[in-house]
């Protein structure tokens, strides 16, 4: 059978470029015992997949001429293992190609897509692993009580937007930090946060003293570099510090960090987030969301794209940070 895919050409220096990936055709062979033929129906772009394009994440390297790797919603055409019906719809480790055989690492691994999920792209996003992200980063680190400052930083994407409008559920007042006029506003008209800093366009850290004269309780944070180095500043004492993610250090050598002087001072506990810790939740994360979005308390955004050969554009916005919500490629 033969299928589209992209694969990486060279390992990018800095921020991605198109011209880093490649489109192609492979084939498949025939299904083997144990092993399931799909349809990939949309592609997670995901940040991780950067590091890993420079041999730094926890999973396996992407190397030049892999097909890149990542996960999917896709579609079970055909199966000779037991967990995957023909029809049925999951979250797997496909690839960035148009049809994929699962073996039998990729199966037990897959994630069902359950019914209640709709668009079945949200099991992407925020029901998907950067919803448990979020979720397990909220609800089983930060030890938020009501009333308290929580400032979240990239908060109008799919970790982001999801932690801080867990934390107005619960009762905190929230700060996000995003960069431009469209991500903050819609941070602030739909998520409804209580303010969004647009920190490319005002001094981040006058603002931040201004609307947390007493010290911000909570900072989760998704970039690292300079934006974590000023919260730092502004911690209120006891705070916590929840470390999810490095968007300022993924396409260079590290920004220069925060000074640690400043989390002792505030006598803070910080604690670092890895998703996979929290994968026994999974199904209790999809509940409580669901329930929250049905009730139009929790929003989800998606930046979607068309076709498979648009992945490579979408994922260098994505690095650039010039991403709206989830970014999703439907093919
Ligand atoms: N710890 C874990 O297990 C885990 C799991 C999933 C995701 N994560 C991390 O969580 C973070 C958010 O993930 P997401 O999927 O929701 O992505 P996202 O927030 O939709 O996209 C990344 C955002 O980072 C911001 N950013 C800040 N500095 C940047 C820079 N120097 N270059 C590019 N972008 C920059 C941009 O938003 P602004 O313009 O608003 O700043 C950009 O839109 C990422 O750091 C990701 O690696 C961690």
């Amino acid at each position: 059978m033969k299928i589209e895919h992209i694969t990486l050409v060279r390992t990018p220096e800095g921020v991605p470029l198109e011209s880093d990936f490649a489109p192609g055709y492979g084939s498949l062979g025939a299904l083997a015992d144990g092993e399931a033929l799909v349809r990939v129906h949309a592609l997670s772009l995901d940040p991780y997949l950067r590091s890993a394009m420079s041999g730094r994440h926890l999973s396996a390297a992407i190397q030049p001429g892999d097909v890149v790797r990542g996960e999917g919603w896709v579609e079970v055409l055909e199966s000779r293992h037991p967990r995957m019906a023909v029809g049925t719809h999951w979250v797997a480790a496909c690839g960035w190609r148009s049809a994929a055989l699962l073996d039998r690492a990729a199966i037990d691994a897959a994630r069902p897509i359950a019914s209640a999920i709709e668009p079945r792209t949200l099991a992407l996003g925020g029901l998907g692993m950067p919803g448990l992200t979020a979720w397990a980063g909220f609800h089983r680190m930060c030890e938020a009580k009501t009333s308290e400052t929580l400032v979240v930083s990239a908060a109008s994407g799919a970790v982001g937007a999801t932690v801080g409008q867990l934390a107005r559920i619960a009762g905190c007042r929230v700060l996000g930090i995003a960069g431009g006029p469209e991500k903050c506003a819609w941070v602030q008209n739909v998520a409804k946060f209580d303010a969004c800093i647009d920190y490319r366009q005002r001094d981040l850290r006058s603002v931040l003293r201004e609307l947390a004269p007493n010290g911000v309780d909570i900072y989760f944070d998704n970039v690292g570099g300079d934006v974590l180095q000023a919260v730092s500043e502004q911690l209120a004492l006891r705070a916590r510090v929840v470390l999810c993610g490095l968007m300022a250090n993924y396409n260079g050598p590290p920004a220069p960090g925060p000074n640690p002087g400043l989390w002792i001072k505030a006598r803070a506990t910080v604690r670092g987030l890895v998703v996979y810790d929290h994968w026994a939740h999974f199904d209790t994360m999809v509940q409580e969301l669901l329930s929250h979005h049905r009730a139009d308390r929790l929003h989800f955004r998606e930046e979607l794209h068309q076709g498979l050969h648009a992945a490579p554009a979408a994922f260098c916005r994505l690095m650039r940070g010039e991403n709206q919500g989830k970014v999703v490629v439907r093919l």
